[in-house]
């Protein structure tokens, strides 16, 4: 479809069939925290780095959803050490073709701001508990700040957020045993629990030889303690959901090793500085940035990101061992 500038419109599609109707964009690359399997020597920055602007956010994301984008999760990073953070979450909801509006954060400013970003249009929220074990939460980030993370949480369900999502990394020797004690939360709290298998990146091939588990391994004690596995919505993302009749909450596992993890992918990403990747682990990146410095450049925009669409492959490829250009996963926002 073309619209009278020329330039594409409609629901972006692939070589292989799948649609995007969802965004993941980066709007900076800093993160306070020192998780062990991203940024183990937290954050380092060589020169002054130059993120998105909120004019230029703004061009991009009318870009997308002129391309049938209509889910935008805002990442890191740590978005929200961004000082005009909740003013990029006003600006990406308040966009009439924007449905939902989610971040990913590590909690450490949730209690405090919970309800300014509920107020300021985020409806879905993913934070990262590695442990419930304070000790073992502070030895994998870094930060002694497990009590006010989980009360960052209670905080964002009080603020009417539609759905609470908490990442755990599944680290093998670390924290693969503390399944009951997320089970017991999940019990009577309505979050999503979500252990995500660690994925090698450039900078954490040993540490990834030495803590990867699969995912497997928490499938058979769910349904051995009677969990099923739900059946997949036409557009739910890559986790699989398991739901108890006697929990509130449900468990989701991520994958991305398992056969078949991107068949249903219907995600792109932008990076903080404006690049385009197509996939988390993709070996290119295209730069949108020079296309969003006036409104005018919108059909050229949009016309670009309709164009890369060719470049996206059917896999990661991770299990060859191909991870990309992507260092760690605050470089190209989880
Ligand atoms: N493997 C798996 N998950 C990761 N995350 C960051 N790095 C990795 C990795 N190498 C998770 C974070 C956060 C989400 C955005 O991605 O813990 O929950
Ligand atoms: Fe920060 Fe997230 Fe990486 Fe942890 S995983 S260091 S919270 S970007």
């Amino acid at each position: 479809m073309e619209n009278n500038t020329g330039a594409p419109t409609g629901v972006l599609k692939d070589s292989f069939g799948r649609s995007f109707p969802y965004l993941r964009l980066s709007i900076t690359d800093v993160c306070n925290f020192r998780c062990s399997y991203c940024l183990p020597d937290g954050y380092q920055c060589s020169s002054k780095p130059s993120f998105l602007n909120s004019d230029e956010i703004r061009r991009l994301v009318d870009g997308f959803a002129g391309l049938g984008v209509h889910k935008i999760r805002l990442t890191g990073g740590e978005p929200t050490v961004r000082k005009d953070f909740t003013d990029i979450a006003r600006l990406v909801s308040s966009h009439p073709a924007i449905t939902q509006t989610a971040f990913t954060t590590n909690g450490y400013r949730l209690r405090e701001h919970a309800q300014e970003w509920r107020n300021a249009g985020l409806s879905h929220i993913n934070v990262s508990v590695d442990s419930l074990n304070a000790e073992r939460f502070h030895a994998i980030t870094g930060h002694n700040r497990l009590r006010e993370v989980l009360e960052g949480i209670d905080a964002a369900l009080d603020a009417g957020f539609k759905q609470v999502k908490v990442n755990v990394v599944l680290l093998k020797g670390v924290n693969d045993h503390e399944l009951s004690e997320f089970l017991a939360w999940a019990k009577s709290t309505p979050i999503s629990i979500r252990f995500i298998e660690l994925m090698q990146t450039g900078d954490n091939l040993d540490y990834f030889r030495k803590y990867h588990l699969s995912a497997d391994v928490i499938i058979q004690q769910l349904v051995e303690a009677g969990w099923q596995k739900k059946s997949r919505a036409f557009d739910a993302g890559p986790a699989q959901e398991y739901v108890h009749p006697d929990y509130h909450g449900s468990i989701g596992l991520i994958a991305p090793y398992s056969k078949d993890f991107c068949k249903g992918c219907n995600r792109l990403r932008v990076t903080s500085i404006g690049d385009l990747r197509l996939c988390l682990f993709g070996s290119q990146g295209t730069s949108l940035r020079h296309l969003l410095q006036n409104d005018a450049q919108q059909p050229l925009l949009t016309q670009l990101i309709h164009d890369q669409l060719v470049f996206k492959c059917s896999s990661h490829f991770l299990d060859l061992g191909d991870t990309g250009i992507t260092p760690h996963l605050a470089s190209v926002g989880g």
